[in-house]
C-alpha cells in the first residue's frame, strides 16, 4: 500500500463507496476457479440470483454469441459458454453498473473494445485463453473507475490531455492523485479476489515488461492499444504498433482484421447490455 497515497488508502481501507460486485457473483467466480466444482453446483449458485440469471440468459441468446437455438436454462448456458465463458459473462453483467456516470461511460466502451480485442488476439495467436483474456481486458482499467468516482473533474481533465506515451500519463496521475490507475486497480481486484493472472493484467497493462511470464498481460497490452486507434489509417496503426507495442508483443497479428472484428463484436455487446 506504500505507493497509494493517504486519500486512496483510506478509501480502500474503509470500503467507503468502493465499487463492488454482488456476493453471488464473487461466489460464482470462485467456483469457476475451483477444479472440484461441477456445472450443477455452479448453476445452483447463479440461479439463486434471479436478476443475474435473467441477464446471463439474455447475454447467451444475444447476437454476440450467435447460437442457433434459444437457451432457456442456466445449466445449458454454462455448458454452451464453458466455465471460462460463463466467468467472463458474469463479469460483464455485474461490472456494467460500475461504468455508469459521465466519466465512466466512455471508459465502458473502451473496456468493451479492449475485452473483445483481447479475446480475438488470444484466439488468433493461441497464446492464452480467449474467455479469460476477455475478462482481463474488460477490467484492465478498473483503477480508473475509482478515479472517476472520487475525483471526477481531475479524471476528466487528464482524460482530455495528450501524452507522448503511457508512462507520461501515469506520472501525471501520480502528481494529481498520488496513485496510478494500475495500482488502484490491482488493490481493488485483490479485494474482489479475482484470479492472479487478471490482477497482473490490471497491474501491468501499461508495463508488460514487468510481468514477462504472463502471456495474458501482453495480450491486454496490445488490445489496449488497438482499442484506441480510431481516426488512424491502417499504415499509421501498423507503424505505431511496430514502434510501441511489438517490443513487448513479438507475435504477428493481422491488425486490420483484429480491429474490424473488435468493432463488430463491441457493437453487438453494447446492444445486448443496453437491454439491461
Ligand atoms: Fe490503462
Ligand atoms: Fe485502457
Amino acid at each position: 500500500m506504500s505507493t497509494v497515497n493517504q486519500r486512496f488508502a483510506q478509501i480502500l481501507e474503509n470500503h467507503q463507496d468502493l465499487p463492488s460486485i454482488p456476493l453471488v457473483a464473487t461466489r460464482a467466480l470462485q467456483m469457476i476457479d475451483d477444479p472440484t466444482c461441477n456445472i450443477n453446483q455452479l448453476g445452483a449458485v447463479i440461479s439463486g440470483d434471479p436478476s443475474l440469471t435473467a441477464k446471463l440468459l439474455r447475454m447467451v441468446n444475444s447476437a454476440y454469441f450467435g447460437f442457433s437455438r434459444e437457451v432457456t436454462r442456466i445449466s445449458e448456458a454454462i455448458v454452451m459458454l464453458g466455465f471460462s465463458g460463463t466467468h467472463s459473462m458474469i463479469l460483464g453483467v455485474v461490472s456494467r453498473p460500475l461504468f455508469k456516470g459521465i466519466a465512466a461511460e466512455k471508459l465502458w466502451i473502451h473496456s468493451l473494445r479492449c475485452a473483445t480485442a483481447s479475446s480475438i488476439i488470444a484466439r488468433d495467436t493461441g497464446i492464452c485463453h480467449p474467455d479469460d483474456s476477455f475478462s482481463a481486458g474488460l477490467l484492465h482499467d478498473l483503477g480508473k473507475i475509482i478515479l472517476a468516482r472520487h475525483c471526477e473533474k481531475d479524471f476528466l481533465r487528464i482524460e482530455e490531455e495528450q501524452f507522448a506515451d503511457d508512462s507520461q500519463r501515469l506520472t501525471r496521475e501520480m502528481e494529481v492523485f498520488g496513485a496510478t490507475h494500475p495500482i488502484l486497480g490491482e488493490e481493488l481486484a485483490t479485494r474482489w479476489k479475482l484470479p492472479t493472472v487478471m490482477i497482473k493484467s490490471i497491474r501491468y497493462h501499461h508495463s508488460p515488461e514487468q510481468a514477462p511470464e504472463e502471456a495474458m498481460v501482453k495480450v491486454v497490452f496490445a488490445a489496449n492499444f488497438l482499442a484506441e486507434t480510431d481516426g488512424l489509417s491502417s499504415e499509421e496503426i501498423q507503424a505505431a504498433f511496430e514502434k510501441n507495442i511489438s517490443v513487448n508483443f513479438p507475435v504477428t497479428l493481422n491488425l486490420d482484421s483484429v480491429i474490424e472484428r473488435m468493432k463488430i463484436k463491441t457493437e453487438e455487446l453494447i446492444k445486448t447490455f443496453s437491454l439491461f
